[in-house]
């Protein structure tokens, strides 16, 4: 296959412009972030075509020609017959780990959310349902992109060591984190906060992960210590391992494959269009690349980030900006996004105290329309109950999206009706 064919074109990033060529190894952080600053986030600019999955059960071989990792192994000179052989036999490692391989996730009309919500026939409530995925959520996607950067970066020896992988995580990030690790055997040190459960713990001991309990330190500035001692670590040379764009663009990339196979699956369906996708929101990456994911197959379907009144954010950011009329909200990310003071919710999983990718979902609101939702605690414990009446096996986090959705049609009751089209993801198995 040549070059030509592949859609990545350039990272940019969304704060301050600073562009770098696809062929760059390690694009992990814009070139201008800094310790003080890292406001910074790489994006990629690619040529937007609808993905057709073809017949391909492997969203990752099927998506090759637009997948950033691709382009950039076939910049330098990887072919497509072997990265497509170099990703069977990643993700043949990823199941003999997890029991599961990568796989296009079933979406379809859940009849008893859309009864139970009093749709009719031709509306409801459509699923993404994760929960079958590798690690059990979406986070393996965001994770395999960079794994499969560096397994290439190996087999055309740019990489002729084994830097160990660093998360700072102690959910579901952390979860598919080590699973991917021991499939290829590559050592990880997994940062988690004190109060992390034992049970938790002894998962990530049985995944051959390194795990260190986080504690503040005296001299610490404010902010989650996990974090801080990633960030120590990186600086010393592991490998960013993250779900979280600012720290390794690279994981945005493999987190579209989500949205693709959404488009993909509405077009099978003969039904290219959603009045709205409701995703839940805690770093971001999983909103932005979704949403960045359907537009560039040609769906600018109205988008609906969901956060929880106790901690927002994404939300508060996005309200100053309209406040101060602020258009491009990535040029002011300082002043607009600020670290939200203890967060709680019963979705644990989305407490990040700061929305990191945020400039992309900002930008789908603008073209796509949609809205940020705030849902109320009580309607997280509602959603969930429901999920789980209704047959998922998602935790409170992974219906947060139901939330958010259950909360705007309470409080805007005349935004949709009963034919209306609407969408969330359940995600997060039950631990
Ligand atoms: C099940 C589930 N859904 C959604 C999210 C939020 O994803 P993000 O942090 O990319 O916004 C998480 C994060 O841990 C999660 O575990
Ligand atoms: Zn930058």
């Amino acid at each position: 296959m040549s070059s030509t064919m592949m859609t990545a074109r350039r990272w940019q990033c969304v704060r301050c412009g600073a562009e770098v060529p696809m062929s760059t190894w390690m694009p992990f952080r814009c070139p201008n972030a800094t310790a003080s600053d890292r406001h910074h986030a790489l994006g990629i600019v690619d040529e937007p075509r609808p993905v057709d999955l073809g017949s391909h059960e492997q969203p990752f071989v099927a998506a090759d020609a637009h997948l950033a990792w691709a382009a950039c192994a076939d910049a330098n000179g990887m072919d497509a017959d072997r990265r497509r052989a170099l990703v069977l036999e990643t993700d043949d490692a990823v199941r003999a780990v997890d029991g599961t391989g990568f796989h296009v996730t079933p979406f379809g009309r859940s009849a008893v959310l859309s009864d139970e919500l009093g749709f009719d026939a031709d509306g409801g409530i459509w699923v993404k349902d994760e929960t079958g995925s590798v690690g059990g959520s979406q986070k393996a996607r965001f994770l395999f992109s960079i794994m499969l950067h560096l397994r290439a970066a190996e087999e055309l020896g740019v990489l002729t060591d084994r830097p160990p992988l660093a998360i700072a995580s102690c959910g579901n990030a952390a979860l598919a984190a080590a699973t991917l690790a021991k499939a290829v055997d590559w050592p990880i040190d997994v940062y988690v906060p004190t109060w992390m459960s034992d049970g938790f713990g002894n998962r990530l001991d049985q995944l051959g992960a390194t795990v260190h309990r986080s504690e503040r330190r005296a001299g610490d500035p404010p902010g989650d210590p996990a974090m801080m001692r990633f960030r120590e670590a990186v600086d010393a040379g592991a490998i960013p391992f993250t779900v979280q764009g600012p720290e390794n663009a690279l994981c945005l990339d493999g987190g579209r494959t989500l949205g693709w196979e959404i488009a993909d699956q509405l077009r099978r369906d003969g039904h290219e269009w959603l009045d709205g996708l409701f995703v839940q929101v805690g770093g971001g990456a999983f909103a932005s690349a979704t949403f960045t994911a359907l537009a560039a197959s040609g769906l600018d379907i109205p988008t609906f980030p969901v956060q929880t009144e106790g901690c927002a954010p994404l939300d508060r950011a996005l309200q100053r900006a309209a406040e101060r009329g602020i258009v491009d909200v990535g040029f002011h990310w300082d002043e607009l996004m600020s670290v939200w003071d203890a967060p709680t919710s019963l979705a644990d999983g989305i407490l990040d105290d700061e929305t990191y990718d945020w400039v992309d979902v900002a930008h789908s609101l603008r073209i796509a329309g949609g809205a940020s939702v705030v849902a109320a605690e009580s309607t997280v414990v509602e959603a969930h109950e429901l999920a789980i009446h209704a047959g998922f096996d998602a935790s409170p986090t992974g219906t947060a999206g139901l939330a958010g959705l259950l909360h705007l049609l309470e409080t805007d009751p005349d935004r949709f009706d009963e034919s209306s089209r609407l969408a969330i993801v359940m995600s997060g198995v039950m631990r």
